[in-house]
């Protein structure tokens, strides 16, 4: 079984997904990153030199490959969801919790990621706020089909968040009290 983190950017499935996996001693693998080392290429990097289409079908093969694993800790990309198979293939051996923020929170964060240098290609020609705002819209349907639990991350630190998902994990007797 593994545990994968889904949700829009910026609602923290690599901030939780390390910290919970350091909690429960399983091993974290976030699906952009594994991407990265396998094909030598930064994914905004992919994203300019190949475009957003390339990138999808080696995000597919990186889940249909990550969903083998057992007991690690999976951070799937943002738009992972809008692939049926890929959602097939993740829940097949998975439990998968939805993280979610509001547009003004996940706004905020990505402008601050940016700023720190760890920018995200841009997906649409709009302005940042109204790309995040219509995408979160368009993927609301996906995200909620392919979750098994949905949790809020707007207001909460990312230890709260593991909180939370350790408390659900002990109910289904996943991990030890
Ligand atoms: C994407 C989200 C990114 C990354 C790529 C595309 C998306 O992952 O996979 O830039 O379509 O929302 P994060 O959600 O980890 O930022």
């Amino acid at each position: 079984m593994n545990i994968i983190l889904i949700g829009f950017r910026g609602t923290g499935k690599t901030s939780v997904g390390q910290i919970l996996a350091r909690e429960i001693k399983w091993s974290f693998i976030d699906a952009d990153e594994y991407i990265e080392r396998r094909y030598g290429f930064m994914i905004a990097e992919l994203f300019e030199k190949h475009g957003e289409s390339l990138f999808r079908l080696l995000e597919s093969d990186a889940i249909h490959e990550l969903s083998r694993l057992d007991s690690h800790v999976i951070a799937a990309g943002g738009g992972a969801v809008l692939k049926y198979k890929n959602v097939k293939n993740l829940k097949k051996n998975g439990l998968v919790f939805r993280l979610e923020s509001d547009c003004d929170v996940i706004y905020h964060r990505i402008l601050k990621d940016d700023e720190a240098g760890k920018s995200r290609p841009r997906l649409t020609t709009k302005n940042l706020y109204d790309e995040i705002k219509s995408l979160m819209e368009f993927r609301e349907p996906y995200y909620k089909q392919a979750s098994d639990y949905t949790i809020n991350t707007s207001k909460s630190t990312p230890q709260q968040v593991v909180n939370n998902i350790c408390e659900i994990l002990r109910t289904k007797g996943l991990i030890p009290y």
